[in-house]
């Protein structure tokens, strides 16, 4: 049985300890010791969680070392059953591991001090998308779509696919946090087309993946600001410049005004046009998704 060895201090202040591997969720078929050997460096804490960055040591038929990840309720109240649920999905998802999802080393358990101490061996992958969503390449937020796109393929849901649980490694984007994970029969009908207007969500037709794509700013976006003014995408259109011109009526004090202001929305309302156009003529082959493609192996072309 593999095991995780933490040396004493860490800087956790806790002793020295031997963790056995209650779920081999990752790929390594003979037994493995892995030894932590850097203070703990910690990356993460909340009442539930703490999520330290290591170096450990492999030590077994294939000694090496990684860089890795602790994620543990080492501090916090224990919760081993969602530990084990977290691991079990990476053991679901074990085709992912490595390339969309860390490469899971296991989940180490044991009683220790009366309580019961679960701590999950990762990848490391890097740092949350979180902050950075307005530096991100139009090529990172397609593959990180397109990987929420396979998770559902595969008959799951995340279950809290927000940003924060988005890593990137290197320009790779990883999806990490399966504790909420769950199976879901998926009704998505449409691919996410880039600068397309927002279809819906019912048209949609999955909540989660058609969230992630208005929070990684996939679809063109609902509100224009122009001008100093804000208005609905919806509302911009040549049948409406009356409509328009309504939100501006404060600044207009004569027929000189109003036709200055009809001039300057033009150019807006020939911009939005011309992308409804394109939109609306984006051909069904590309638009909608056939169940030849819901088989995994057809889906690198999304
Ligand atoms: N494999 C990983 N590689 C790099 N950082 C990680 C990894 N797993 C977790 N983290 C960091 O720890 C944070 C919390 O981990 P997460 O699994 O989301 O825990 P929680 O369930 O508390 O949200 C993440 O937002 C990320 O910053
Ligand atoms: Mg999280």
């Amino acid at each position: 049985m593999s095991k995780l060895v933490l040396p004493p201090g860490l800087g956790l202040s806790l002793p020295s300890l031997e963790l056995p591997c209650t779920s081999e969720a990752a790929a390594q078929s003979t037994p493995q010791v892995f030894h932590v050997t850097t203070p703990a460096d910690e990356i993460h804490h909340t009442q539930h969680t703490s999520v330290y960055r290591v170096d450990i040591d492999v030590t077994g038929e294939h000694p090496r070392k990684i860089s890795a990840i602790l994620k543990t309720d080492i501090l916090s109240s224990p919760r081993p059953d969602k530990f084990r649920h977290e691991a079990s999905m990476y053991t679901e998802l074990k085709r992912l591991q490595g390339h969309s999802i860390p490469t899971c080393f296991g989940l180490f358990q044991v009683s220790w001090d009366g309580r019961d101490v679960s701590v999950l061996v990762l990848e490391d992958c890097g740092d949350s998308i979180e902050a950075d969503i307005d530096d991100l390449t139009d090529e990172f937020k397609a593959k990180a779509m397109s990987y929420a796109y396979r998770l559902h393929w595969l008959g799951f849901e995340h279950g809290d696919l927000e940003l924060r649980n988005i890593l990137n490694k290197n320009g790779e984007p990883f999806l990490i946090d399966f504790e909420h994970a769950k199976p879901h029969k998926c009704g998505v009908k449409l691919r996410v087309i880039m600068g397309e207007q927002n279809p819906g969500e019912i048209a949609f037709g999955c909540r989660e993946l058609h969230r992630l794509s208005s929070q990684l700013l996939l679809w063109a976006r609902c509100y224009v600001q122009y001008d100093g003014f804000n208005f609905s995408r919806n509302s911009i259109s040549w049948d409406n410049m009356d409509g328009l011109l309504r939100r501006m009526e404060f600044y207009i004090r004569s027929d000189a005004d109003r036709e200055r202001m009809r001039n300057a929305l033009k150019p807006l309302v020939a911009q939005v046009e011309e992308e409804r156009e394109w939109c609306g003529n984006i051909d069904e082959a590309r638009r909608y998704i056939s169940m030849k493609q819901m088989h995994f192996e057809d889906f690198d072309d999304i």
